[in-house]
């Protein structure tokens, strides 16, 4: 079948990736959508099990480093359009591990890059039609001041509304103009890669895109993520372990509105152009956990607040970011988005989310996932 739009994302097998495959493949039967992922430990092909068999649905292992494999795929599947996921994403994995994320961040995305470079040069319509979507983070803004440690708006720690906690921290917001200033080896490579991205357009031509969302949270997060992380540990009562006193502020958006975001930003966002995406949602760590503890109990019909006792404080993540709020009202103004949930839906939903699929937990966190790839694909 001829497909209207032969499209790769990239680390389509992790978290945000497969809400992404998952939005496109059932919204666009008419799009073939390459899932192009190398399966490290963060990948895992269960998360797409519900559409693993759609006709336009193509999974394909491989590494983004890999130059010549990069360049047989673009050709292979005449691919007009690349959403770019694929990343390590852990930032204490980074702070162990800096080269590996120098290599996929850095390295696979330039790779990447000029594999997309070379192929749609070589079209007679040359960059018409194309385009190099690159999802980064707000982690590579750096940290923001908190001019209202207190919140602006107490008390928080048993709210769980969305419009409570705007602005709820400080002033100061990461804007698309925010110069760049990451501490983490996880936000430089996210950084470098965002360069790369940018100068392939401004050099070459090349049509990109580049947004940097800030924290998400939903169905499919790896558990070494705070909130699957915790609402493992709550249910099977183990110590929660909160960085430091837990002061930390994130901006919280549902998954899944990343993923609208995506999909609005890749057909109808300006060629060149940067947008910021954000919850509008600011939490210190120890509230949104209390929120997470509270939700948990209440569900497994414990006494409220039985667990927060959980709660360790331990030594703090080297180079911790204090505060991260974005100022996504371009986003809203240009292209109409906003997110869709309310925290408090957002987290109840995510809670019964782990709550009911435990199995997943179990497989993740026993490596099992590993295997899914060899039984499903391999000899297909
Ligand atoms: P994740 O760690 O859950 O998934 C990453 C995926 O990339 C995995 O499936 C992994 O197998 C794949 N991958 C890693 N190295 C690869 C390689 N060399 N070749 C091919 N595939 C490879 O990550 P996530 O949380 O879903 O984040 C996805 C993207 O969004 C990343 O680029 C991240 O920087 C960005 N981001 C994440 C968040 C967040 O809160 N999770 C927020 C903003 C931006
Ligand atoms: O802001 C966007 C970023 O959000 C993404 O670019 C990253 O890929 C994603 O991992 C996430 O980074 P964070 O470092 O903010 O997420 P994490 O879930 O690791 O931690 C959230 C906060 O909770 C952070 O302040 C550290 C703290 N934390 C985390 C863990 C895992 C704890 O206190 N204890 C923990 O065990």
């Amino acid at each position: 079948m001829e497909y209207k739009r032969n499209i790769i994302v990239t680390g389509g097998a992790g978290f945000i990736g497969s809400h992404v495959v998952r939005l496109f493949v059932n919204k666009y039967p008419d799009y073939h959508i390459i899932n192009l992922d190398k399966l490290t430990y963060a990948g895992n092909l269960a998360n797409l099990q519900d559409i693993e068999r759609m006709p336009n649905y193509t999974f394909v292992k491989a590494d983004i480093c890999d130059f010549e494999t990069m360049c047989g795929l673009m050709q292979r599947y005449a691919v007009d359009g690349i959403i770019h996921l694929a990343a390590e994403s852990h930032v204490d994995r980074s702070i162990k591990d800096p080269f590996t994320f120098a290599r996929t961040n850095v390295m696979g995305t330039l790779t990447l890059l000029q594999a997309a470079k070379l192929y749609w040069e070589s079209l007679p319509e040359g960059y018409e039609g194309k385009l190099f979507y690159h999802i980064s983070t707000d982690e590579v803004y750096g940290a923001l001041e908190m001019t209202h440690p207190e919140g602006v708006k107490p008390p928080f720690s048993t709210m769980a509304s969305s419009a409570e906690h705007h602005m709820a921290y400080g002033t100061e917001f990461f804007r698309e103009t925010t110069k760049y200033s990451p501490h983490s080896p996880y936000s430089a490579s996210k950084a470098s890669s965002d360069h790369f991205v940018r100068a392939f357009h401004d050099t070459y031509g090349m049509p990109v895109i580049v947004t940097n969302c800030s924290n998400n949270y939903g169905p499919y997060q790896f558990p070494e993520k705070l909130i699957p992380l915790f609402i493992n540990n709550i249910r099977h009562r183990k110590p929660l372990p909160v960085y430091g006193k837990g002061e930390n502020v994130r901006d919280w958006l549902y998954v899944e509105d990343h993923a609208r975001a995506i999909d609005l930003i890749f057909h109808k966002g300006k060629v060149a152009d940067t947008y910021n995406i954000g919850g509008f949602n600011e939490w210190k760590n120890i509230d949104l956990i209390k929120v997470v503890i509270n939700t948990v109990d209440r569900l497994l019909g414990r006494a409220p607040g039985e667990d927060m006792d959980l709660i360790t404080y331990v030594t703090d993540r080297k180079g911790h970011d204090l505060r991260y709020a974005i100022d996504s009202s371009k986003l809203q103004r240009e292209l109409g988005w906003e997110p869709s949930l309310q925290f408090e839906e957002g987290i109840e939903r995510t809670v019964c989310w782990y709550l009911d699929h435990q199995a997943w937990l179990d497989n993740v966190t026993s490596g099992d996932y590993l295997r899914y790839y060899d039984e499903m694909y391999k000899n297909r």
